[in-house]
Formats: C-alpha cells, sequence, structure tokens
C-alpha cells in the first residue's frame, strides 16, 4: 500500500463546479443523495459482478456523474503520477467502459492535455456525459457508443484505461479483453487497469496481476491522502460516506517493447517492481 499526495490539475475544480449546476438543474440535492446512498450500497453489495441498474434513473446517474467520476478522475490523476505514466504523452488514449470520461480526461491532463481521447461506453448517456466532459475540459476526444469486446486499433505509443470497468465484465470478456491489453502491450501500448481495493469486487485480481506482471508490467496497491473539493465533500457527508482518502489497485504495463527493441540492451526501471 503505497501512501502518496498530489493537487488535482488546474481544470478540475471548474469541472466539479460545471458538473453541480448541470446535474442539480433539474434534480434537488436531496434526491441526489438519495440516489447517492443506495449506488454506493450497490457498489458495496457487489460480488465480482459489478452493478446491475447503476445507470438507470435520473437521479443514479446524476450520483454517478457528481460524485464518483470525480473520485475516479482524481484517483486516476494520483495513480498516473506515482507510476510516472504521464510521460512521454500518449498520442492518444482508448477509455474502455469511459463512463463520463473521467479516467482518460484525468491521464491526458496529467500528461499536459495533449492525448486526444477516444472513449468507448455501451451506455448512451455515458457517452453523451464523457462528450461534454471532454469539452469542459479543454481535451481532444471523443466518446462513442459500443462494446469492450470491439476496442479500436491500440497501436505503439498510444495508451489504454480501463478504469472500474473490468469487474462488470462476464469472466469470458474479461479474459479476452486482458489477453488483447497484454497483447497491445507488448507491440508498445501503455496499459493501466484500476480497480476499488476490495477484493471480493475483483476475485480474478491477483491472477491478472501475476499475467501483467509476467509480461514486465506492475501491480500496485494505492492509498491517497485527499482533501475533497467542499460540494464533494458536502455530497460525501449527506451519503454517510468517508473519503478523505482514496484507495485503489491498479495493474500497469509501460508498454515500451517497441523501446527495448530498439534498444536491446536498455534497463526498464518498472521491469519486476511491485
Ligand atoms: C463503474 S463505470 C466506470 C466508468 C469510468 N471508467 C470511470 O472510471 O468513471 C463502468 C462503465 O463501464 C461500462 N460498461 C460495462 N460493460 C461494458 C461493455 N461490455 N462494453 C462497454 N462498456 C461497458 C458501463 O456502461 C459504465 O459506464
Amino acid at each position: 500500500m503505497t501512501p502518496a499526495h498530489g493537487a488535482p490539475p488546474s481544470g478540475f475544480s471548474e469541472w466539479v463546479t460545471a458538473l453541480e449546476a448541470r446535474h442539480l438543474a433539474d434534480l434537488r440535492l436531496q434526491e441526489v443523495t438519495r440516489a447517492l446512498r443506495a449506488l454506493s450500497a450497490a457498489y458495496v453489495d457487489r460480488r465480482g459482478t459489478g452493478v446491475r441498474g447503476a445507470l438507470d434513473s435520473p437521479g443514479k446517474r446524476a450520483a454517478f456523474a457528481l460524485y464518483y467520476a470525480p473520485l475516479h478522475f482524481l484517483t486516476t490523476h494520483l495513480v498516473v503520477g506515482a507510476l510516472g505514466a504521464e510521460t512521454p504523452p500518449p498520442r492518444t488514449i482508448v477509455d474502455i467502459g469511459c463512463g463520463t470520461g473521467a479516467a482518460a480526461a484525468a491521464w491526458a491532463l496529467a500528461a499536459g492535455g495533449t492525448p486526444s481521447i477516444a472513449g468507448i461506453d455501451r451506455h448512451p448517456w455515458a457517452v453523451a456525459e464523457a462528450n461534454w466532459t471532454y469539452r469542459q475540459l479543454g481535451l481532444r476526444g471523443r466518446a462513442r457508443l459500443g462494446d469492450v469486446a470491439r476496442l479500436p486499433p491500440l497501436v505503439p505509443g498510444s495508451a489504454a484505461i480501463a478504469a472500474y470497468v473490468l469487474n462488470e465484465l462476464p469472466e469470458p470478456v474479461r479474459t479476452r479483453l486482458e489477453a488483447r491489453l497484454m497483447d497491445a502491450a507488448a507491440r508498445g501500448t501503455r496499459v493501466l487497469i484500476i480497480e476499488p481495493i476490495a477484493r471480493r469486487v475483483a476475485p480474478w485480481w491477483d491472477e491478472a496481476a501475476s499475467l501483467v506482471e509476467g509480461g514486465g508490467g506492475r501491480a500496485d496497491e494505492w492509498r491517497f491522502a485527499v482533501e475533497l473539493p467542499p460540494f464533494l465533500e458536502r455530497l460525501d457527508r449527506a451519503a454517510g460516506l468517508d473519503h478523505h482518502e482514496l484507495t485503489a489497485r491498479s495493474l500497469y504495463c509501460p508498454g515500451r517493447a517497441v523501446n527495448r527493441l530498439e534498444h536491446p540492451g536498455a534497463h526498464d526501471p518498472h521491469r519486476g517492481t511491485r
């Protein structure tokens, strides 16, 4: 478990303010906190199969967009920074199960805002929200409706992120996706997988971690002390939650295969570390 701190990038608090205006235009804060309690109870109860109906009401969608998405953004920002995954900036970032676009947006901003983003999600609401997120944060990106089983080409020099999504996939779909990502990593794509720390959410974790480590990547558990923006803290308290620290675990393949082939003697500092 690695403790770390870090300030959010510029643009984050403006995005949270814009989210507040967008999602509280038609809903009262009380409705959102009620939905947030239901959503977080469902997340706590899940057993490695994702949460059915997580986005099936306006209240839950608003709760996800207003609360979980910024937390996923902050966590991804901190994980990317701790891994040094922002340099050199990837040319593009494929966001697998992009939701409202938070994870790839955090990586792109950590990398200086230059990477373009290709988001994929099966939920039309999520796709529309992700496109709004990219615009709000001044990023080049386009989300589209699609399934994780059919990804765009993952080319050397690009990156792919799957944040809080593998645990929602049926096992055969997840293992095929893992294989696809490992193959892309071996050809020079940076791959980052982020999941909650609770073991029951991802009982497959250790096996996936061995696969990644065997391919020259690393597996980590993180604990970040954070000070949430006042609005998120208000939601946190209203929903009976407590996020004075963010925890997550990650699998990361630095995608250095191409460089290793170009410089066969080069030392890869990430190889075999944990
Ligand atoms: C918990 S959300 C995480 C969203 C985002 N990655 C984040 O970090 O905030 C999981 C997302 O995965 C999407 N998803 C689940 N199964 C999918 C599939 N088979 N193909 C595409 N998207 C999928 C859901 O629609 C949802 O938006």
